[in-house]
């Protein structure tokens, strides 16, 4: 987080949105502190756009209030609100240059004609369009109009940015490069940032906090590492990481039974008897001879998948349940994995032993 000069806090208080029968939205409370990233991040239809256009004011809330700041701006309009605004389909004017596209919200502001140009090439610079003022907006690659795109939302130097998956137009390659990039341009800028994306691994990269909204709920809000280490319902942990989620028993405050077999955890279970054991793929072992202190679970290889940098292994624990153990493609870690058909016994440390309820 950076220059709290140049940001202003969040809040939303309460908010709700119906369309019809259906919650778009149903009592979201979120506050964000001045300079902070957070991301929005759920599944196609659990609210991300709805809640992202009611802080710019394009959509009208049904419940609720809005505040900027001290400022309630639940009846402001959009363009009073000075946010600056990204969206996935970059919305350039394809008719205008580049420079043209950039400087339209500092001639909507009527700022004077050389602090433009003087602004245009500031934000030019910081997305690293130097000296592309000149061209047609329909003659750039996808990356560059987002860049486009990103220049024009910040030229102004909004305290406020919103982007609605701005990145997921691109491929890959790019993509990973850009969430990066913009991860620093936020450290440059300042501005309090909200991101919308349904992809979990960008909201991991991306951002100060995470809210994981699903069916208009706001579910769980947390640091990306929080986020992951202690989801809190088999929705986040199935959504954020590559897990396996296996029905449990509660045997005692600090451990619960999987087909009979005690697992102990490290933290204290959570109550109700909906219980699901959360297995991190990254987080089981091949058992050593000499383990110890750790919890065992038999089962059977049934398939070993070669995936580049790492290697999946399929395990059947018995009663149909198959679990995932993955692990980096080097020579120690090879050596170490069970082949297909094999009988094996997995270890899963106290402290990565996750049981979370199946829903709250
Ligand atoms: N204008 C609309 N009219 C009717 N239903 C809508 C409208 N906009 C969104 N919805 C519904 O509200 C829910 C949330 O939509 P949205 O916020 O776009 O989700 P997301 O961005 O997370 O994919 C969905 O069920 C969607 O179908
Ligand atoms: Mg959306």
């Amino acid at each position: 987080m950076a220059a709290a000069a140049q940001s202003l806090p969040i809040s939303i208080r309460g908010v709700s949105k119906h369309y019809g029968s259906v919650a778009a939205l149903d009592n979201v409370s979120l506050e964000i502190a001045a300079g902070e990233f957070v991301t929005l991040l759920g599944p196609s239809g659990s609210g991300k756009t709805t809640l992202l256009n009611i802080l710019s004011g394009f959509i009208r809330l049904g419940q609720g209030e809005v505040f900027f700041g001290d400022e309630n701006v639940t009846l402001v309009p959009p363009h009073k609100r000075n946010i600056g605004l990204v969206f996935q389909n970059y919305a350039l004017f394809p008719h205008m240059t580049v420079a043209e596209n950039v400087a339209f919200p500092l001639n909507a502001r009527k700022v004077p004609k050389a602090k433009i140009v003087e602004r245009v090439k500031w934000a030019l610079n910081l997305v690293k369009l130097d000296g592309f003022g000149e061209r047609g907006a329909h003659q750039l690659s996808g990356g560059q109009r987002q860049r486009v795109a990103l220049a024009r939302a910040v030229v102004f130097e909004p305290k406020i940015i919103l982007m609605d998956e701005p990145l997921s137009a691109l491929d890959k390659q790019l993509r990973e490069h850009m969430q990066i990039e913009l991860r620093h341009l936020h450290e440059t800028l300042g501005a309090t940032t909200v991101y919308v994306t349904h992809d979990q691994r960008e909201a991991l990269t991306m951002s100060d906090r995470v809210a994981v909204l699903n069916h208009g709920r706001l579910i769980q809000l947390d640091k990306p590492r929080a986020l992951y280490d202690s989801p809190v319902d088999a929705f986040v942990a199935d959504f954020v990481g590559e897990s396996t989620l296996l029905p449990v028993r509660r045997h005692d405050n600090e451990s619960v039974t999987l087909n009979g077999t005690r697992l102990r955890t490290s933290r204290s279970l959570p109550p109700g008897d909906d219980l699901i054991l959360v297995v991190r793929a990254e987080k089981l072992l091949p058992a050593a001879r000499s383990a110890s202190n750790v919890n065992l679970l038999p089962g059977r290889v049934r398939e070993v998948v070669f995936q580049g940098e790492s290697v999946a292994v399929f395990v059947e624990l018995g009663q149909g349940q198959t679990v995932v153990m993955r692990h980096p493609t080097n020579q120690e870690s090879l050596a170490a994995l069970p082949t297909a058909g094999q009988e094996t016994t997995l270890s899963l440390h106290p402290e990565s032993t996750i049981v979370v309820p199946a829903s709250r």
